[in-house]
């Protein structure tokens, strides 16, 4: 029996700066971890999946789910426990995290793991990085200075091919060729905020409330406000671990229906 931790990654910046001929979008993004996440845990087999924690019951766990097909993937025969604490369908990565995280705990490396999802590979590395292709190159990034994060979704999950049909530009400006330092938070929050979400218009095109959270997220003092990956999770920088704290207490208390989590960097893998 193995357990892995599945955690959520969040696009700090997200550039669509085109479109191949099959349809799928050239992407320039930094991806980060959190320390929040789903769990995956894998024991003998036969193949089969039990969904559990506080988000068990949106998820289906037929053969599609990716978690089975990360397991037909890697050919393996596996009993998975899938603890389900992440939103479905939120742009913090949940599906391919935890099938990355299947993966991991069977120390199985398939040759095309990005058939599984463009994020797999990324969810594979959970570490920080810059992701550019389709979500397959990944140059890692030097440890980040820490961020004080909160992340509110509306409770409705929005659909990714949707979201990049309703982008009105393909052909966004790249992040800068070669990256600053960022020796602390502010130089960081200064890069992303000259950075963009090109998925973040269309997002709000199909599903107008997530301009509330944007909102409450500015209005409870974060320095930036944002769209995860193609939503509807939005994130909130702020200047210190209280001042995020206090932002989720605040944020939670007005709108009991959303799903409010202070949230920080997930800590840098030991390298061997
Ligand atoms: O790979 P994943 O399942 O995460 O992608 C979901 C959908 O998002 C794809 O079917 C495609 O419509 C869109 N997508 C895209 N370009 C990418 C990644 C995803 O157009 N680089």
């Amino acid at each position: 029996m193995r357990s892995e931790r599945a955690a959520a990654k969040l696009n700090l910046t997200l550039h669509v700066t085109g479109r191949r001929a099959d349809g799928y979008h050239l992407l320039d993004s930094l991806v980060v971890f959190l320390d929040i996440g789903d769990r995956v845990t894998v024991a003998p087999g036969p193949l089969s999946l039990a969904i559990t924690g506080p988000f068990a019951a949106g998820l289906d766990n037929g053969p599609d789910n990716l978690c089975l097909r990360a397991a037909r993937l890697a050919g393996r025969e596996v009993a998975i426990t899938l603890e389900k604490n992440l939103p479905i369908a939120s742009g913090i990565g949940g599906g391919s995290a935890d099938a990355a995280a299947v993966l991991r705990a069977l120390d199985a490396r398939p040759d095309h793991p990005e058939s599984l999802g463009a994020d797999v590979p990324v969810c594979l590395e959970s570490q920080p990085m810059r992701m550019r292709g389709l979500g397959e190159i990944l140059t890692p990034l030097p440890p980040l200075p820490p961020l004080h994060l909160v992340l509110v979704n509306p409770g409705a999950g929005l659909s990714t091919p949707s979201v990049f049909k309703a982008l009105a530009r393909r052909d966004n400006p790249a992040m800068p060729e070669v990256l600053p330092d960022f020796p602390d938070t502010a130089a960081l929050v200064d890069f992303v905020a000259a950075c963009r979400n090109d998925l973040q218009e269309p997002a709000l095109a199909l599903m107008p409330g997530i301009a509330d959270c944007l909102a409450a997220l500015t209005d409870s003092g974060a320095w930036l406000s944002r769209l995860s990956g193609s939503g509807a999770t939005c994130f909130g920088i702020y200047a210190d671990a209280e001042a995020a704290r206090a932002a989720q207490a605040r944020i939670a208390a007005a709108h009991p229906g959303w799903w409010v989590t202070a949230s920080g960097l997930a800590p840098a893998r030991a390298t061997v």
